[in-house]
């Protein structure tokens, strides 16, 4: 298989004072070209900080502490600063939930896509111009040359979402990573620019990370799944075989929370307690998720082994094969 993205054993370290807490550990995954992963798992469990880290995004004190990360064989964290920088919208690019504050609010939005142009190639003025409207037409925006006219808070936030896309795609990337692209917006806008999303996939074959905690979403959008739990993978593996029968407790309880939102008179399951903020989670020894497992177990505080069941799923508990139904 042609292996786009491939993470080994990530860890992310976050100075705090003068201590160095773990907010990622032990991650790894690898994204085919052309195929969507999905990242999912309850606030905080540190799912932005793991790509923030990788495409070195990430505030000043987040560091990657162990691991390797290829992209298309290239090393992601061995790149000195200058060639990673080059590789910046080319190889990869990000889109994050906020399009307001991912747009300068000082420049139209025609000038804003112009300058991503302009980093990556040497064209003229009207040879720009003219691409900034290919890619605003790409990205559906309703009438573009009036749109590329405005300033970022005279565009509605579907519209300013659309721009952040052919900003991110104006050079062609082989791996768009997705955070939260739609959270802010309402269900139509939402399925509009999901649809948008796989549109450009199929046409371009770029590989895509979505981060969500939209289970819904993922299952539309995403072949494969990597389910996070206070920075740590708890079930990696195909997306159809995962959300239909997850053999995490994590997993499992995370889609039963949702399965009845919506519906009337269904009961609405919740996961017990919260995620640890980072400092308390320091000093937990063996699995993480344990205070929250309703199938715990008494040797919850010895290393967890990360088995690797039948479907070739994989899944980080004390529990032989996980649980069946819970
Ligand atoms: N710059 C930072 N300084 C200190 N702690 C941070 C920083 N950024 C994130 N954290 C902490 O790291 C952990 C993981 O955060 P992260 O933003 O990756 O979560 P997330 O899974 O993306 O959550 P959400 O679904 O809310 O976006 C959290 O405990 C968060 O408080
Ligand atoms: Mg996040």
């Amino acid at each position: 298989m042609n292996k786009l993205l491939e993470v080994e054993n990530l860890h992310v370290h976050i100075r705090k004072g003068r201590r160095s807490l773990v907010a990622v550990e032990d991650v790894s995954f690898a994204l085919e070209a052309g195929h969507t992963l999905g990242v999912m798992g309850e606030s905080g469990c540190g799912k932005s900080i793991t790509f923030l880290a990788l495409t070195r995004l990430a505030a000043p004190n987040i560091r990657i502490a162990q691991g390797e990360a290829l992209l298309e064989g290239k090393s992601l964290t061995a790149l000195p600063d200058r060639e990673l920088d080059a590789l910046r919208g080319k190889a990869f690019s990000m889109i994050f939930q906020d399009s307001i504050s991912g747009l300068n609010p000082l420049l139209k939005v025609g000038r804003q896509v112009a300058e991503t142009l302009e980093i990556h190639t040497r064209l003229g003025r009207e040879e720009i111009r003219r691409q900034v409207l290919e890619l605003l037409v790409h990205v559906r925006l309703e009438d573009p040359e009036i749109a590329a006219d405005k300033y970022p808070h005279q565009l509605s936030g579907g519209q300013r979402q659309r721009v952040m896309i052919a900003m991110a795609i104006a050079s062609g990337p082989k791996l768009l990573i997705a955070d939260e692209p739609t959270t802010a917006l309402d269900v139509t806008t939402q399925l509009q620019i999901l649809g948008l999303l796989q549109d450009l996939q199929k046409e371009t074959g770029m590989g895509m990370i979505l981060i969500s905690h939209d289970v819904a979403v993922i299952r539309q959008m995403c072949q494969e799944v990597l389910v996070m739990y206070s920075g740590q993978v708890m079930e990696s593996g195909l997306a159809d075989r995962v959300l239909c029968h997850p053999r995490h407790p994590y997993t499992a309880a995370l889609i039963r929370s949702v399965a009845g939102v919506g519906q009337k008179g269904h009961p609405l399951h919740t996961i017990r307690g919260t995620v640890a903020p980072l400092e308390q989670r320091q000093t937990v020894e063996g699995c993480v998720f344990a205070d929250r497992c309703e199938v715990r177990c008494q040797w919850h505080r010895e290393p967890v082994p990360l088995q690797t069941l039948e479907d070739g799923r994989q899944i980080r508990c004390h529990r032989k094969g996980g649980v069946e139904h819970l």
